[in-house]
């Protein structure tokens, strides 16, 4: 760590890195990067960040959006992941698991995620690679996919990983698949974004050729540099979110399957996945990546607001369809409801 520090302090360009915490927004099937256009869309998520959510989303969301439920206010991206569901292993109804908030984060935020934006998370290569180039204006991404069902096709996802919380702040190993046992704290998911970008395209048909992925293992190893083909450097995203599955623990028999399952009717973890839109305010991202001092949440470039204000941005209700309570299907799931 002492080395790391001081190969810090010894580079000209700046390699800054942010952490904070981003309150829900909302909870809807909506999905305006996959299937923008379509309410409902195939699946229910879990959204954070700015107002400008919507069922269609186009230009520069940073001009649009007037409020976030980001501490960093800045920031009026959209962050979404499925929503993880309890199927309960005798009776088979669904309810929704609640998402609490990493403990060590600002106060009085709503459940949601924890948003990094890193020169090198699992990687240290950013010490001497390239500086780091902020997204552009319309830019959208994701990672992972609903189809990814086996282990072998989880592979391709180093980034993708659950961790069992023994209690409120210490983790498990990482698996690609859900735990197998009851986690006493819940379940940690948290979603790596790849960090090379072709430098044209805001997007691509899939919303993932665009991106270059250079970390094939777990764990924080020396990643290669940026190729040719996507040989821009842009901030390492990381999304986690904590599920609190401690309710549900005493109503999984022992030796029986995990029954938690993705809102897709994913019974394996490893169909998790995450969209990201961009929408910083301005140059905002890009000053703060251009500053050593902006490291996790003390950077004085940045405006910072406090959890009661950002929890007060709110989106409408578009869907309007239960996603909470026992539910005997999963929405947009039932058998009478075609895959899209
Ligand atoms: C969502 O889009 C519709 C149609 O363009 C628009 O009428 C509505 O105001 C938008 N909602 C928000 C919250 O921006
Ligand atoms: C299944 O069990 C849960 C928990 O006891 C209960 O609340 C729910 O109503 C049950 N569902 C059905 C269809 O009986
Ligand atoms: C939350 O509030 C408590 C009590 O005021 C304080 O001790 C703690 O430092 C705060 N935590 C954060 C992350 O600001
Ligand atoms: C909470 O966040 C801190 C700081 O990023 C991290 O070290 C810790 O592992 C997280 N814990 C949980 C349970 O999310
Ligand atoms: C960030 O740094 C780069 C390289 O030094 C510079 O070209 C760019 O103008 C800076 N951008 C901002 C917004 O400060
Ligand atoms: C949900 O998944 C289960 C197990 O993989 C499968 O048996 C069932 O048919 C699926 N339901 C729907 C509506 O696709």
């Amino acid at each position: 760590m002492k080395s790391f520090i001081a190969a810090l302090a010894l580079v000209a360009p700046a390699y800054a890195g942010l952490r904070f915490a981003c309150s829900q927004l909302t909870i809807q099937r909506l999905d305006p990067i996959v299937n923008p256009g379509q309410n409902p869309s195939r699946h229910v998520h879990q959204i954070v960040g700015g107002n400008a959510f919507n069922v269609t989303m186009t230009g520069d969301i940073g001009a649009e959006a007037t409020c976030t439920t980001c501490e960093m206010s800045e920031d009026l991206s959209n962050y979404w992941t499925p929503v993880l569901y309890f199927k309960h292993p005798t009776n088979g109804s669904y309810h929704r698991v609640p998402i609490i908030k990493n403990t060590s984060l600002a106060n009085g935020t709503k459940g949601g995620m924890t948003i990094y934006y890193t020169p090198h998370d699992l990687c240290r290569d950013g010490l001497e690679q390239q500086p780091i180039t902020a997204f552009p204006k319309g830019f959208r991404m994701t990672v992972g996919s609903p189809t990814t069902s086996t282990e072998e096709q989880a592979k391709a996802h180093a980034g993708l990983r659950f961790q069992c919380l023994v209690n409120t702040l210490n983790r498990g190993p990482e698996t690609a698949d859900f735990p197998t046992e009851p986690c006493p704290g819940g379940i940690f998911a948290s979603h790596h974004f790849p960090a090379c970008w072709d430098g044209k395209n805001v997007d691509s048909p899939d919303h993932q050729s665009h991106m270059y992925n250079t970390i094939e293992e777990d764990g924080f190893e020396n990643a290669p540099p940026c190729p040719a083909s996507h040989p821009v450097r842009v901030p390492q995203l990381t999304l986690e979110t904590v599920w609190d599955t401690t309710k549900f623990n005493d109503m999984w028999p022992k030796g029986a399957p995990n029954p938690f399952m993705w809102s897709f009717n994913g019974t394996k973890g490893y169909g998790t996945h995450a969209d990201y839109l961009f929408g910083w305010k301005d140059d905002s991202l890009q000053r703060a990546m251009n500053q050593s001092e902006c490291f996790y949440d003390g950077c004085g470039i940045l405006e910072k607001q406090t959890m009661d204000v950002a929890n007060q941005c709110t989106v409408p209700e578009m869907v309007g369809e239960e996603t909470d309570g026992w539910l005997t299907e999963l929405p947009g799931q039932g058998a009478d409801m075609p895959m899209k």
